[in-house]
């Protein structure tokens, strides 16, 4: 498989709904004050209304911009909905599809979040495919066929080409906010399968796509995930409404 040097690595932080705007302003600001961090690429990902006022304070630093999701439209008479180019036009660089709760509490399917990453892609923006295995599929031995289910999908849909420039998150729904981690080997095995699957596509877009690992990853545990041939970084939940903590599992991106 290539080499792990050639990536990248991405530390992304998902705030999910929470936040205020004076949060963000602190947040973002502690972060900035520390930034570069070695070659480590760093996205928050706020709630929608944040956008803009993170976009201005951002400008011109390295931190990336995200969005926690998008509709699968280009426009029209969708109220409440929001596009892949307005985010665009907002300053957003990349987009979360897919993630566990979107698909578990808002009942989207994979033919639903394929269409969203087409339309990401579309908007020139980075998709950021969310999978994952819940528990009970795991305990029934079926974590890689779930995973592999999700990734065709898109596959099917957007063919290997759209996952250059794209990246995964590999997030056990079972570790998600829960504190249970997955064992670096146990996120290791999936990675792996996943650009396994990926590379009988194309191995060279598979040995480039970055996939990160989500689900309670914390400043304590980070190094021995980070450290795993196939983890190029984290998506991070709870752990990134903390700057110093945030910082910390970006340092040991750095150190990876
Ligand atoms: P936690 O890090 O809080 O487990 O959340 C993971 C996640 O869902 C990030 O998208």
């Amino acid at each position: 498989m290539v080499d792990k040097t050639r990536r990248k690595p991405l530390i992304a932080g998902n705030w999910k709904m929470n936040g205020s705007a004076d949060m963000a302003r602190e947040l973002v600001d502690a972060l900035l004050g520390h930034l570069p961090i070695g070659s480590v690429e760093i996205m928050v990902i706020p709630p929608f209304p944040y956008l803009a006022q993170i976009r201005s304070r951002i400008a011109g630093n390295q931190l990336l911009l995200g969005a926690q999701n998008v509709s699968m439209h280009a426009g029209g008479a969708f109220t409440g909905e929001v596009s892949a180019g307005m985010l665009a036009d907002v300053g957003v660089a990349g987009v979360l599809v897919g993630h566990s709760e979107r698909r578990e509490l808002c009942g989207e399917d994979d033919a639903q979040v394929a269409a969203k990453f087409e339309a990401v892609r579309r908007a020139g923006l980075k998709p950021v495919l969310c999978i994952g295995e819940t528990l009970q599929q795991r305990d029934a031995g079926m974590a890689e066929s779930r995973v592999g289910e999700q990734l065709d999908a898109v596959l099917e849909r957007c063919g290997i080409e759209a996952f250059a420039g794209a990246a995964i998150a590999y997030e056990p729904v079972w570790a998600i906010g829960t504190g249970r981690v997955a064992s670096a080997s146990q996120a290791q095995q999936i990675h792996s399968f996943v650009r396994t699957r990926l590379a009988n596509h194309d191995a060279t877009i598979a040995g480039l796509v970055r996939i990160l690992y989500g689900g309670s990853m914390k400043p304590e545990n980070a190094s021995s995930l980070l450290a795993c041939p196939d983890i190029d970084g984290g998506l991070i939940g709870g752990a990134s409404l903390n700057a110093g903590h945030f910082l910390e599992i970006a340092s040991a991106a750095a150190r990876a």
